[in-house]
């Protein structure tokens, strides 16, 4: 029974872990394209690594997206000279976790890991880095429709520009009498650099690198994957004929 609670009360910690039934957007897979995955590296040696590492990506995985050593030394490494070197971060985990309530989890992985709890990796992370909006009530001033009370703040604000979450006041499904806020959609306050539709082609990039990065090897896979089937189907000619050789004097 004792083992029964302790399950139990993991539960929603899994179940919720962003807490949120905002529905996922489908996220562009640009992971076979060379010059997105690219953009999405940039932006995320901009934005990201400053607060998140990403353990077990080196730097050098990055000529696999059609990057000289040079460019990444030039564009892309802004902690370490060894492009040897994973990603790693100076911050503190214990600074961080005092800073921002929660400490920011290693990304080499989070598109594979959200894919579990979250539904498909990728549409959480395109949806959670375009749902942010203005929240004055939360420490950092924002807050995240996919991820509602997130420690991290909106690191994109200049980019995507501010926006507010509007609601209306709508009959509860379950009681008639009652009247509940819905979410109806976000007001631009203040523009960004970029408009909707580029912000939105800026995190498909980011996304898919991120995917890229959670899994490496993933096109090398399935190059491998061609190989079998052409292997197999070599295969199937040899063994029809030395089939057919081998019962020839027999019938
Ligand atoms: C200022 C520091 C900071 C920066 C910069 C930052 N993050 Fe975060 N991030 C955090 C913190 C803190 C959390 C943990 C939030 C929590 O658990 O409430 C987090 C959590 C996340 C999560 C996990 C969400 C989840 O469901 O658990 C993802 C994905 C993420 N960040 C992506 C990014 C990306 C992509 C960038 C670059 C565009 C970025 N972050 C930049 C601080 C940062």
């Amino acid at each position: 029974m004792k083992k029964l609670l302790a399950l139990l009360a993991l539960v929603p910690s899994l179940v919720f872990s962003a807490g949120s039934n905002y529905p996922l957007d489908k996220a562009p897979d640009l992971t076979n394209d060379m010059a997105a995955l690219q953009r999405g590296a940039k932006l995320f040696s901009n934005y990201c690594l400053n607060c998140h590492s990403a353990e077990s990506m080196r730097y050098n995985r990055l000529r696999d997206i059609g990057l000289t050593n040079e460019q990444i030394k030039e564009n892309l490494m802004f902690a370490t000279e060894n492009v040897g070197d994973t990603m790693t971060i100076a911050m503190d985990a214990k600074d961080a976790k005092q800073w921002f309530g929660a400490a920011p989890p290693d990304l080499s992985l989070i598109a594979r890991s959200r894919a579990s709890s979250n539904g498909p990796g990728a549409d959480y992370i395109y949806t959670y880095l375009r749902t942010y909006y203005r929240d004055p009530s939360k420490p950092t001033g924002w807050n995240n429709m996919a991820f509602p009370n997130v420690g991290m703040p909106h690191v994109l604000w200049e980019l995507q520009g501010e926006r507010i979450a509007k609601y209306e006041e709508v009959a509860d499904p379950h009681d008639a009498e009652k009247k509940i806020q819905q979410f109806v959609g976000f007001e631009q306050t203040k523009p960004g650099t970029m408009n909707q539709v580029e912000y939105d082609q800026a995190m498909a990039d980011l996304t898919s690198f991120l995917v890229f990065m959670a899994e490496p090897v993933r096109e090398d896979r399935f190059k491998l994957g061609v190989i079998v089937l052409l292997f197999f189907g070599v295969f199937t000619i040899f063994a029809w004929r030395l089939n057919a050789a081998y019962w020839k004097d027999i019938k």
